[in-house]
């Protein structure tokens, strides 16, 4: 076929303009909001929220799902039950919030309120395959009652558009009812309660976080507009009554769903143009203040209004970060821009909402778990939103000025689990190397501190256990004897290596804030993960030795080793045998073979005691071959990076391809695992953009970005940092570095620093097809707390 020499330049400059994937630019056609599917991870247990909200924003609205719900709503599923207006995105465990879900019938069989369904998975609808639209700042899907609902929201309040598709076949008469229920089904006490005159729905509940301790409570405020209110009432145990217009109710202990359904509802006369719309304003402090929310944020049941305010919101985060795609396909460009959005999601933005204490400082929630987002979200957010990480950290400062401790996680108001180390030191500890704002050090080094000497009485939920082994033996034995708190005493490799670091990171602290006695005893301590290394222990696979020796091994108090096998909790031998609960095993989530690469702060003492750097190379191309890694857990991303420490980077971008796209891609199911508010997005975004951060450090480990420019710009600063591959190669065979300038002057080193951001300039990589010497010496390698 020919084309036309001015069809074909048509189709060139096309071709181009679709190329130049611009953030920054507002003068092009490019709209960053076309590369963003919240609906990629809604499938096969990625969790992913794919509703509507804004930036960190606390309303959060999706279509509630039969089955998987953990975040609303899932894609293999097939029955919705309601519409509620706060989520989290990508836990684990238990689905989260979901509280007050609202619910539409058209009508009622022979316009019978008693006829109608009520109940949770009594009223559930099929929703229609292929209907759910999903766009940052909206969600719309249609359901097989006739009803099409659509959503988008403010900061504490959603909007629900109700659109009637088949309303001329039954009593057209819309009832809308709302349920005291959660996704978790933790409801205790509730108050439903309906303005007959109004139809304003309005109550609260008392209910539980998803994964913590404790209960926090909850309030709503529904108004309608677009039909007249036809009559009003309370239901619950599948039957409704007019006239009433309060229910409350306390749990029988029973909590199925059948005996915490209940709530009230208003019913309409037909719609004039067949649309209903509900705003639901939501506040943890009072139903006054919920209603207030709705008010000031939404006057005007304006739809279309508040999905473009949310987009803008959306736009003006994303646009910091431009993309000169260079022909890459929009698939890729969708998986960055599209884990860039899930890192913004969490955590939520509940200032003004907090009723546990009187505090100026910001009051963030949903850190769902720092475990988590300690690896990947936090060092994102530094680059893409300088201001949100500066008030989360203060946040976190603050919850230990009135707590007592930092968290590692936290929802809902509630102390959530701790699954390792106290890692918001090591959060603190990054943020303060990475000069970021506005925090006061001398509060966060005494919070840090206090983690690292003062054993809470529920090491649970806060700071460390077996601190006095700590403190004795050097490393936290199994079967530890510790009288001074109460915990899981389980997990004592994997707390052990979390441990040295968090104590590593407290060092670099001290040593910044001028506190040198401290820096010498926390350097220290960060040596401790060498006392759990077993140097002669071997590792067979299907009986066959791997020939890699030395493992992390279990340890008792008297010096024993005992043993755990080091592949146990990999992929390959009982993967789900490491989670949080009392037959839990001396590794959290994953092997001795997976935590003996976790010495982020020594790694150069690391490949020398695993046999130096060739030994050290084949045994980390071994864990990522032989099965025994799962990059769905986040231990694994620092993983696939740290062929840089033995002077193999190229080896390090060729794991980055090849993860990417086979593990991180635009279908549903397209993360391999739990998104963990937004952690595979963000390590998707680091690992394609280049420059990989080493959490807690001030060091960032350099590859080809997957694209052929990226540019940031510093939005303190104004200074833009361009990440520039010369001779790119779109189809991925030419990835190699063969030499690298920044601002014009060679860089030999495979590592730069947080400053390139802050500073602004431009590093520019000279990619070949084959690897080179480039950031290969010891002089190139990235700093280790032992050279
Ligand atoms: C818009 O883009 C065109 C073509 O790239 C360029 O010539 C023009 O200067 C730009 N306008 C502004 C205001 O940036
Ligand atoms: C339309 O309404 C009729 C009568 O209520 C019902 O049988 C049918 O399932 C509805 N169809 C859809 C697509 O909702
Ligand atoms: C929503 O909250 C964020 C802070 O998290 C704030 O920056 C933004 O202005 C708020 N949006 C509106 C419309 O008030
Ligand atoms: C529930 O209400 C009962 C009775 O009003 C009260 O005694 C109890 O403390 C409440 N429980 C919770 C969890 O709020
Ligand atoms: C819920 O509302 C009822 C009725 O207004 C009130 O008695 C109760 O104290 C409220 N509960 C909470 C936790 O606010
Ligand atoms: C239909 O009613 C809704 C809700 O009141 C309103 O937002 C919308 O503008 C109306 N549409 C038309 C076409 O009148
Ligand atoms: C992108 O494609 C255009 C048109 O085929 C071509 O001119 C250009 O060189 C390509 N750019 C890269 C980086 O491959
Ligand atoms: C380990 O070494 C032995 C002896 O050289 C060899 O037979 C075996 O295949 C090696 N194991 C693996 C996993 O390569
Ligand atoms: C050390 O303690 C372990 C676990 O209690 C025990 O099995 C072992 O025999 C002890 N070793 C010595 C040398 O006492
Ligand atoms: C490991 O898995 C096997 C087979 O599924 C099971 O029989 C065994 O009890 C598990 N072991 C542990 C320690 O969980
Ligand atoms: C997309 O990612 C998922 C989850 O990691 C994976 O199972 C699937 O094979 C990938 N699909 C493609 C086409 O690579
Ligand atoms: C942080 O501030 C210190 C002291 O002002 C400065 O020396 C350092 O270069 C800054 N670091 C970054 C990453 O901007």
């Amino acid at each position: 076929m020919s084309l036309s020499v001015k069809v074909l330049g048509a189709i060139v400059a096309a071709l181009l303009a679709s190329s130049v994937a611009t953030g920054l630019d507002t003068n092009s056609s490019f709209d960053v909001l076309d590369y963003i599917d919240p609906l990629i991870g809604t499938a096969n247990g990625g969790h992913s929220f794919a509703g509507a909200t804004l930036p960190f924003g606390m309303a959060k609205a999706v279509a509630d799902t039969l089955g998987e719900n953990q975040a609303g709503f899932a894609y293999d599923t097939t029955y919705v039950s309601g519409l509620s207006h706060m989520h989290d995105s990508g836990t684990g465990g238990s689905p989260s919030l979901g509280n007050f879900p609202i619910f539409v019938h058209p009508g009622c069989p022979d316009d019978a309120l008693d006829r109608c369904t009520w109940q949770q998975s009594d009223r559930a609808t099929a929703w229609t395959q292929g209907s759910p639209k999903a766009r940052p700042g909206y969600f719309g899907i249609a359901l097989q009652n006739g009803v099409r609902a659509e959503m988008t929201v403010t900061n504490h309040s959603a909007l629900y558009r109700f659109t009637f598709t088949n309303a001329t076949t039954q009593t057209f008469s819309p009832v809308v009812l709302v349920d005291l229920m959660d996704l978790p089904q933790s409801r205790t006490n509730g108050t439903a309660s309906v303005d007959p005159s109004t139809g304003r729905l309005t109550g609260n509940g008392t209910f539980n976080p998803s994964f913590g301790i404790g209960s926090y409570d909850l309030h709503f405020c529904v108004d309608f507009k677009g039909a007249s209110v036809r009559d009003t009432g309370v239901w619950s145990n599948n039957r409704a009554g007019q006239g009433q217009t309060t229910i409350s109710l306390t749990s029988d202990g029973s909590n199925t769903a059948a005996t915490l359904s209940a709530g009230s509802f208003t019913r309409f006369s037909a719609p004039t143009n067949q649309t209903l719309m509900a705003r639901v304003g939501v506040s943890f402090i009072s139903v006054e203040q919920a209603c207030s929310n709705a008010e000031k944020e939404q006057p005007d049941f304006d739809f279309p209004g508040t999905v473009s305010a949310a987009e803008a919101a959306w736009r003006d985060k994303l646009n910091v970060f431009h993309v000169e795609a260079g022909n890459v396909s929009s698939d890729l460009q969708k998986v960055f821009w599209s884990g860039m959005y899930r890192a913004m999601i969490s955590p939520q933005d509940y200032t003004g909402e907090n009723p546990l204490w009187q505090s100026d400082e910001p009051y963030y929630d949903s850190y769902y778990c720092i475990w988590d987002s300690f690896r990947g979200v936090h060092q994102l957010l530094t680059l893409a939103d300088p201001l949100s990480q500066s008030r989360m950290m203060r946040s976190l400062v603050d919850v230990y000025r009135h707590e007592g401790y930092l968290p590692d996680c936290r929802m809902s108001l509630c102390k959530g689990y701790t699954q390792g180390g106290s890692n918001a030191d090591v959060l603190l500890s990054e943020a303060l190397l990475k000069n970021v704002s506005d925090i006061d050090w001398a509060t966060a080094y005494e919070a840090v501190v206090k983690d690292a000497e003062i054993e809470p009485a529920n090491w649970n939920v806060e700071g460390r256990g077996g601190l006095t082994s700590w403190k004795t033996l050097n490393y936290i034995p199994t079967d530890d004897f510790d009288p001074y708190g109460v915990g899981l005493h389980t997990r004592s490799i994997s707390r052990t290596v979390e441990y040295a670091y968090n104590d590593f990171c407290i060092a670099q602290m001290a040593q910044r804030l001028g506190h040198q006695s401290d820096y010498e005893k926390y350097i220290q301590r960060a040596t401790n993960w060498q006392n759990m290394f077993k140097d002669d222990q071997k590792s067979y696979l299907g009986g066959v030795d791997t020939n890699f020796t030395g493992f992390p091994q279990p340890r008792y108090p008297n010096g024993t080793w005992g043993y755990q096998d080091p592949i146990f909790c990999s992929p390959l031998l009982n993967f789900t045998s490491c989670y949080l609960n009392a037959d839990g095993h001396e590794t959290y989530e994953g092997s001795a073979w997976l935590y003996s690469f976790f010495v982020p702060q020594d790694m150069a003492a690391l490949v020398t005691r695993l046999g130096g750097p060739q030994t050290f190379t084949s045994r980390l191309s071994y864990l990522h071959d032989s099965g025994l890694l799962y990059v769905g857990d986040e231990q694994a991303f620092l993983t696939v990076f740290q062929f840089h420490y033995s002077g193999r980077p190229a080896l390090s971008t060729e794991r980055a391809h090849y993860y990417i796209p086979s593990q991180f891609n635009t279908s549903v199911s397209g993360i391999p695992g739990n998104d963990d508010g937004g952690a595979m997005g963000a390590f998707a975004v680091l690992s394609m953009m280049g420059l990989f951060p080493v959490h807690g450090q001030d060091v960032y480990l350099i590859n080809p970005p997957f694209f052929e420019e990226v540019i940031i710009q510093n939005k303190e600063t104004g200074k833009v940092a361009t990440i520039r591959n010369l001779n790119f190669d779109p189809t991925y065979k030419s990835i190699y570095i063969q030499s690298a300038t920044r601002d014009g002057q060679a860089w030999t080193k495979n590592w730069i620093t947080h400053d390139f951001f802050t500073q602004g300039g431009v590093l520019e990589l000279e990619l070949g097809p084959t690897e080179s010497s480039w950031g290969t010496h010891d002089e190139d390698l990235p700093p280790s707390m032992s050279t």
